[in-house]
């Protein structure tokens, strides 16, 4: 390692003696490209266009970096080194460095990849929740956080590009990547947007814990009818502007310094070969000056042979095209099509032009190399805690009859459902492997982890099977989808079985009902699913999203009341499949949500302090009936009043349960109520705030 560092930097001595002026990092950087350019030959320009996948180059010893002078490798999802640490990642990377830097003009690689919720391909990270439930948050700071842990981490391995933000605004959530975007709205996902972006690179792309951003994917990804992946979307100019294009705008302020093509088309047109698109709004409009790189052998997909597809792609503005093993062929052909006059050499000189001065900006030319400093951050528990954080805020309670937030010292708690002990589906696709997986596939807290380090051992059962259903007081049940990846998650074409439980879930609902414990439903999933038969069985109900690997106590924290819930719908809920798509966008003439966007109930005390020592009290806000619980053993016969300050009662019904009593109050207006608890000849007066 060391000897190679003499090496490089007698190389640079040598170039800077030799009046080169672009590795002199006192030089501004056009005057750094514009003197590199000058230097290259056609074939290292191209190679610098061409972005190769680990696995490929790897195959060939890494020699096809040095000989093609290949600009960029990806890793795929799952394609990862072996053993899977922080420690190989340096030294595949550097090794791979150390290819680029052997040629001519010693030309550093960037090295993509797709950190989507965290460094996620990289056993051990921490995982975030997917976009969908950072969308629930609401909270742009808290994106920011999360980047720029990832950007740590990823950095942390070396590595310097994510694949990530995906600004998608999805419309239709049979769509296999609805849990990518941040949610339905372009203004959530504009706030979010940014907030990540800024998150990765953040001011200075050269300082060691961040990374290049790149948005994608460009554009109207989430707009392609019956929301089927790579996909059409048929709309015209002003409703994508309206809707898909506002996030673009606003990370292309924001200073992202990638775009990634979509696979999709607009109105008929594979956006990887519209111009009208890429020149035309991105470039020209939004003045994006930064890398538009191409999807994974997205230019493959377009009309005729793969050179023609080849001109069409880079004469629409393509800059690096993501070719994962066919890198040679695209070589060869843009090379010929550069020799035609098919391609000019103005275009390729712009796509170089903004390819190096990614480099540059991330200081490659300075600093090429990695080493180990940063791998103790990876997963490190500070990282973990603000993922932990991100669990909680996203969570979004959709019912609570009262039996939230559960008592953390009394009853016995039965956890079922095999997915209430399972990481992987927690985390859900694009974790560890492309598709993800249900089981261990990394380090993190399940939620039955989550629920016995809140409350102890002595009090949890856990079941994973409908048939074998222990007694016990309160029941939390985990439920929902097996992980998946773009196509393989679109529902279109299922005929609605993707959009309900399976039949294992609903046992295990339909068990514990009939055992009589009341339950706490928890919902894994990349999106809403008709759970109208789930929501009469629950007490409660929180879509939890896929929170990733701090699932365990971020929804600990918030059913034991540690935190409120804040999440609110990132997307409107349909009831039922037949009434996808509806969201805030369409008119959605004759189609009822389950829930509107926005959602989100919690249980907000507004209660001026405790009723009594062994007394909680809670006011539950809900949209159609407040309603007020008193839990304690002692007043199980109580009377109870409550009034208005003109003294006119105000309650509705009122249910006495073992050890709870629920107080329905209606739609109580903002205001101060008096609650009277008469227990055998001893009377408590309090005040209620409805704020
Ligand atoms: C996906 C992209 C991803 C790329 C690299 C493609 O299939 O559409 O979102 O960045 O693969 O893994
Ligand atoms: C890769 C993904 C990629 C996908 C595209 C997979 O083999 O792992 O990263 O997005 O192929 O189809």
């Amino acid at each position: 390692m060391r000897g190679l560092f003499i090496l490089l930097f007698t190389t640079a001595l040598l170039l800077q003696s030799h009046g080169q002026l672009y590795p002199d990092s006192e030089r501004n950087v056009d005057t750094r490209i514009t003197d590199l350019i000058s230097q290259m030959t056609l074939q290292e320009k191209i190679g610098q266009m061409t972005q190769a996948e680990r696995g490929s180059v790897e195959a060939s010893g890494l020699w096809d970096i040095k000989n093609y002078f290949l600009g960029s490798v990806l890793s795929g999802g799952g394609s990862v080194p072996s053993p899977n640490t922080a420690e190989s990642w340096v030294a595949i990377y550097n090794n791979m460095q150390e290819k680029a830097l052997s040629t001519r003009l010693a030309i550093p690689i960037i090295y993509g990849i797709d950190a989507v919720h965290g460094h996620n391909n990289l056993y051990g990270a921490v995982i975030f929740p997917h976009n969908i439930g950072l969308g629930c948050t609401r909270n742009p700071g808290l994106v920011n956080t999360c980047a720029e842990i990832t950007a740590l981490e990823v950095r942390a391995t070396g590595l310097n590009w994510t694949f990530s933000p995906c600004i998608a605004v999805p419309q239709n959530e049979f769509w296999g990547r609805t849990y990518e975007g941040f949610g339905e709205s372009p203004g959530l996902v504009d706030s979010m947007c940014v907030a990540a972006i800024s998150g990765y690179q953040g001011d200075d792309l050269s300082t060691d814990n961040t990374i290049l951003a790149c948005a994608k994917h460009f554009a109207g990804d989430g707009g392609t009818m019956n929301g089927i992946d790579q996909g059409n979307t048929i709309l015209p100019e002003d409703s994508l502007r309206v809707i898909h294009l506002p996030p673009y705008f606003s990370a292309v302020d924001a200073g992202v310094g990638s775009v990634m093509i979509s696979f999709s088309s607009w109105n008929n047109v594979k956006c990887h070969a519209n111009s009208a698109l890429i020149n035309g709004m991105l470039k020209d409009e939004m003045g994006f000056e930064g890398i538009v790189l191409s999807d994974w052998k997205g230019i493959d997909q377009l009309n005729g042979d793969f050179k023609a597809a080849i001109k069409t792609a880079i004469n629409a503005g393509i800059d690096m095209a993501m070719q994962p093993d066919n890198y040679i062929q695209f070589i060869d052909f843009l090379t010929q099509l550069v020799n035609e006059g098919e391609v000019s050499t103005e275009r390729i000189d712009d796509a170089v032009a903004r390819i190096l001065e990614a480099k540059i900006q991330l200081g490659l030319f300075e600093n090429p190399y990695a080493d180990l400093a940063l791998v103790d951050t990876v997963g490190c528990p500070t990282h973990r805690a603000v993922a932990q954080k991100a669990v909680r805020e996203s969570l979004v309670l959709l019912k609570n009859d009262g039996i939230l937030p559960l008592s953390k010292v009394n009853g016995d708690i039965l956890v079922a459902g095999a997915k209430a002990n399972d990481i992987g589906a927690m985390c859900g696709g694009w974790t560890i492997s492309w598709q993800g997986g249900l089981g261990a596939i990394t380090e993190g807290t399940t939620i039955l982890e989550g629920i016995t380090n809140a409350v102890g051992n002595e009090r949890v059962v856990f079941t994973g099977n409908p048939n074998q259903v222990p007694d016990a007081d309160y029941a939390v049940v985990v439920v929902g989808e097996n992980p998946y990846a773009e196509g393989s998650g679109d529902i279109f074409g299922t005929g609605g079985s993707g959009f309900i439980l399976s039949d294992e879930d609903k046992l295990m609902i339909e068990a514990v009902k009939d055992a009589g414990i009341p339950m706490v439903v928890i919902l894994l999933s990349g999106r809403p699913l008709d759970i109208r038969d789930e929501l009469v069985d629950a007490n409660a109900f929180i879509a939890a999203w896929l929170p990733g690997t701090e699932g365990g106590p971020g929804i600990a924290d918030v059913i034991f009341g540690d935190y409120l819930p804040t999440g609110k719908l990132s997307h409107t809920w349909p009831e039922s499949f037949n009434d996808v798509p509806i969201n805030i966008f369409r008119n959605n003439a004759g189609k009822e949500a389950l829930f509107p966007y926005g959602y989100g109930l919690s249980f907000p005390t507004s209660v001026d302090g405790e009723l009594a020592n062994n007394m909680d009290l809670a006011v539950f806000p809900n949209p159609v009936n407040d309603y007020l619980v008193i839990r304690s053993e002692s007043i199980k016969d109580a009377t109870i009043t409550i009034t208005d300050l003109l003294g006119k009662p105000v309650i509705r019904k009122q249910e006495n349960l073992s050890n709870r009593i629920i107080i329905h109050v209606g739609h109580l207006r903002a205001g101060i109520y008096i609650l009277t608890v008469d227990n055998n000849g001893s009377r408590i007066n309090k005040r209620i705030v409805k704020r």
